[in-house]
């Protein structure tokens, strides 16, 4: 009895120096420093549950009930809930028409290995930072893509112009958006600059479009009939790259390897 004790008393003692060393190794690794003790036990708390949940979802992972695994990032002290206000910014328009893209009598193209990154057509990844800026990312990453499969020349685009300039077309720079607007206004302005003359600030500014750094231009853009992945298939493989919205307001999108 006293044995069994004794050994169950160690177990708990070791996994909660575990926690605490890797709280000490989250906190220097990220940068952090709270503003008061109560903040930091505050954060402390969430960020061992954040552990404990990436912990549980990798041992589902092991056993094979889950596909993916999840891991510890700079989102570990955010609660989900302060994540999803942080970091999300679609907002989805009423009634978008929407086209189909295959017609009667056309079958589906073989498309199971293709990968446009594999092809040059995709920008490495970018980080929106603290700002629900998403919609601007995607509209630049399949704008991209489309500049690259007709000029053979992947240039990144600017993000930030999108974040400051687009306001007129019903976005809201870190507040949110939608690529809908921001492929109307890259069209209307007749252009977006390159990433590298009006880089990404993450964080809502003055309009400084320049047209001597335009790259790309948009001539025209169409919706995709709702919660169709057949669609979404066809116009992938004869396409390119295209934007979605898809709701990442699950844990998982939280922590997950970056
Ligand atoms: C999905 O889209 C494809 C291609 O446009 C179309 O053929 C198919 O009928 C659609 N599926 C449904 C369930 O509407
Ligand atoms: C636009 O860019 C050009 C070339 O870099 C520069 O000469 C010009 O001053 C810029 N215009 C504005 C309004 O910033």
């Amino acid at each position: 009895m006293k044995v069994a004790a004794l050994l169950l008393c160690v177990a708990g003692l070791t996994a909660a120096t575990e926690t605490l060393t890797s709280w000490k190794l989250f906190k220097a690794r990220y940068g952090r420093q709270y503003e008061s003790l109560v903040e930091e036990n505050y954060r402390y708390g969430i960020f061992k549950k954040n552990e404990e949940r990436v912990n549980n979802h990798n041992l589902k992972h092991e056993r094979g009930e889950v596909t993916f695994t999840m891991a510890m990032n700079q989102f570990g002290d955010m609660t989900n809930e302060e994540f999803n206000t942080k970091m999300k910014g679609y907002q989805r328009q009423p009634h978008l028409e929407h086209v189909s893209v295959l017609a009667a009598g056309e079958y589906l193209p073989r498309t199971t290995d293709l990968d446009w990154r594999e092809k040059g057509a995709v920008t490495p990844v970018k980080n929106q930072l603290q700002c629900g800026s998403c919609w601007a990312f995607s509209t630049t990453g399949s704008l991209e893509g489309q500049h690259f499969i007709k000029k053979g020349k992947l240039v990144s685009l600017s993000e930030q112009q999108l974040v400051d300039c687009s306001g007129d077309y019903g976005n809201f720079g870190c507040g949110g958006g939608n690529m809908d607007s921001a492929f109307q206004y890259i069209k209307d302005n007749k252009g977006i600059d390159t990433e590298c003359s009006y880089s990404y600030e993450a964080k809502n500014g003055h309009c400084r479009f320049n047209k001597t750094s335009v790259a790309a231009t948009v001539t025209g853009y169409v919706n995709l009939e709702q919660d169709n992945e057949t669609a979404l298939l066809i116009a992938v493989s004869e396409v390119g790259p295209i934007s979605v919205a898809i709701d990442a307001s699950h844990p998982s999108f939280q922590l997950c390897v970056l």
